[in-house]
């Protein structure tokens, strides 16, 4: 059915579906089998249970389940409109529903010539206009037209964001570090410590540095004030206020905000409402990033996501890999009831991203109720964590192997490096099959013992196996690799959010902990009685006692 705003809405209970109760009946049958098992019967199964497209093949063999299985969820989606639901993505309608605004971040790769209305107004030529002033002020940048106050050359590039208008720019810039000019010095400046700042300035030279401030809102009080101290700390060394024109841009929807700022609109790209924050890098938010590796470099990027884009949307849904990695995922939250997903990827460069995918997942499907506001009565969006693979592998690993949780890996690795080092890469992606492989299979007490094992010792050294993984595997991680590689994750962020039936572009609960601090700040320098519980009200007195009042 469809709501008053036009929206297709969830008109009956998850757990009720037929499809749901099927599904659950069905994991009673199976979750028992073990993957040694389900190998021995089908020695085709590692060929048969993977997908490529886009340039991104995802083998999901390594996952407690059978055919029957990815049959069941994949009607499931059906029951759940999920390919209703894609198309009225694409399409523009507005499917935040308690936001009221579309969803469009595909939108930000179309090509020039696609059309995609918003309120009857077709939004690609302003994509494009931004993408192309983008270009313009990156190249200007990166040749030294653009010059600081001085007539200095820029040499340093420092983000002010947080949330979705950090940890983009940040994994993508981590991301592809090969391909940044090594002339320019990027930074980042989230958090509100104001060690962040400190440290990203300490050894920049004012006259040579640029800030991109990004904020969506402009309301952000950590961004506000970072950007309000590094406005006062090139002011300082610069003296003159005319300096800020040439040291700051922004990056925003609220072009008022940005103007009582103090940067002039001129210096401003906007980007719009239908992009949600934690889905927001390929547009003006990733500035800093387009100085960085250049707009060719961001346009290949685009490339990638839009790829990605067309194969989730005309794909169908068996052999659609952000539709499996999502149904995967709904298997194990609401089948399993695994608490956590860990994502490894085998490469320094991906150091950032499962801090990414956090915000992209948990912010996104950390929700209690459902598009119509009922309280959902299954469990939504897992814990996502993890760490580049091989270093976790001398550290949490040995939980995943003989722990007694549930924790289904996902490993992601590339066939060729970038370091110039290219024998390492062997030794890197041996461990990246090693790990499924003993995470699936473990070692037996017989092949221990057939291994010399002392008997004393075996019960400790079984590793059970059975312990689901699925692998992820590229090219070579390129601007375009990394743009499949997101849009692969926000698919699936979105599969899950529909099959859950709730709003996947909202963020209400971050509000509250905003308004408490708020109303916290002022009192932590005053004295006045205190009218918060008596564990808050105990912890700003002790506060207030022993503050630097500096
Ligand atoms: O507090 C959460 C949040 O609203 C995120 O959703 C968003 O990415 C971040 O804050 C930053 O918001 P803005 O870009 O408006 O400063």
């Amino acid at each position: 059915m469809r709501s008053e705003h036009g929206t297709v809405v969830t008109e009956q209970r998850l757990t009720e579906r037929s499809s749901w109760k099927q599904l659950m009946r069905h994991f009673h049958e199976v979750r028992g089998l073990e993957l040694r098992q389900l190998f021995a019967q089908d020695p085709d199964r590692g060929r048969r249970m993977a997908l490529e497209a886009a340039g991104v093949y995802l083998d999901y063999s390594k996952n407690r389940l059978t055919d029957e299985t990815v049959q069941l969820l994949v009607a499931l989606a059906r029951e759940c409109r999920l390919e209703e639901r894609i198309e009225a993505m694409f399409r523009g309608e507005k499917i935040n529903v308690s936001e009221r605004r579309a969803v469009l971040h595909v939108a930000l790769r179309a090509p020039r010539d696609q059309v995609i209305l918003v309120d009857g107004e077709n939004v690609v030529p302003e994509v494009h206009r931004v993408l192309d002033r983008m270009g313009d002020f990156a190249l200007r940048v990166r040749t030294g037209e653009w010059r600081g106050h001085t007539g200095l050359r820029i040499r340093n590039v420092v983000n002010i964001g947080i949330g979705g208008s950090d940890l983009g720019p940040v994994m993508a810039y981590e991301a592809l570090t090969p391909y940044v000019d090594p002339g320019i010095t990027l930074r980042f400046v989230s958090n509100v410590d104001g060690a962040d700042l400190t440290e990203a300035t300490r050894d920049l030279e004012p006259a040579e540095t640029l800030f991109v401030v990004c904020s969506k809102s402009w309301h952000t009080q950590e961004t506000l004030t970072n950007a309000t101290s590094a406005r006062e700390w090139l002011l300082r060394r610069l003296g003159d206020r005319s300096a800020v024109a040439r040291h700051f841009v922004a990056v925003s929807t609220n072009a008022e905000g940005v103007r009582e700022f103090g940067i002039d609109t001129a210096n401003m790209f906007e980007f719009w409402d239908w992009v949600g924050g934690r889905y927001s890098y390929d547009s003006a938010i990733g500035l800093s990033l387009m100085i960085a590796i250049g707009p060719e470099r961001f346009r290949e990027m685009l490339d990638g996501f839009r790829e990605m884009d067309e194969h989730f949307r005309s794909t169908p849904l068996e052999r659609n890999l952000p539709v499996l990695l999502g149904l995967i995922g709904v298997w194990y939250a609401n089948a399993f009831g695994a608490e956590t997903v860990a994502v490894l990827p085998y490469s320094r460069y991906l150091r950032q991203f499962p801090a990414y995918l956090q915000q992209l997942e948990m912010e996104s499907n950390g929700k209690h109720v459902t598009l119509r506001g009922q309280p959902v009565d299954y469990q939504t969006a897992p814990i996502l964590w993890g760490q580049p693979g091989v270093n976790g592998q001398h550290s949490f690993y040995q939980l995943f192997h003989q722990g007694t949780r549930l924790v289904p890996c996902e490993f992601i690795g590339f066939c060729r490096p970038l370091s110039p080092l290219t024998h390492h890469h062997d030794l890197l992606m041996a461990n990246m099959f090693a790990q499924a492989e003993a995470l699936a299979f473990g070692r037996s007490a017989e092949e221990l013992r057939a291994a010399g094992s002392p008997e004393w010792q075996i019960p400790h050294r079984v590793c059970e196996g059975n312990r689901p993984s699925t692998t992820v595997l590229l090219d070579k991680l390129t601007p375009r690799a990394l743009g499949r590689l997101v849009a692969l994750y926000e698919h699936r962020v979105f599969t899950e959010g529909t099959i859950w039936g709730i709003d996947s572009f909202d963020q209400w609960g971050v509000e509250l902990g905003k308004i408490l601090a708020d109303r916290i700040l002022p009192e932590l320098g005053a004295d006045g009685a205190l009218g918060h519980d008596s564990s808050t009200n105990e912890l700003i007195r002790r506060y207030r006692r022993l503050r630097s009042t500096a």
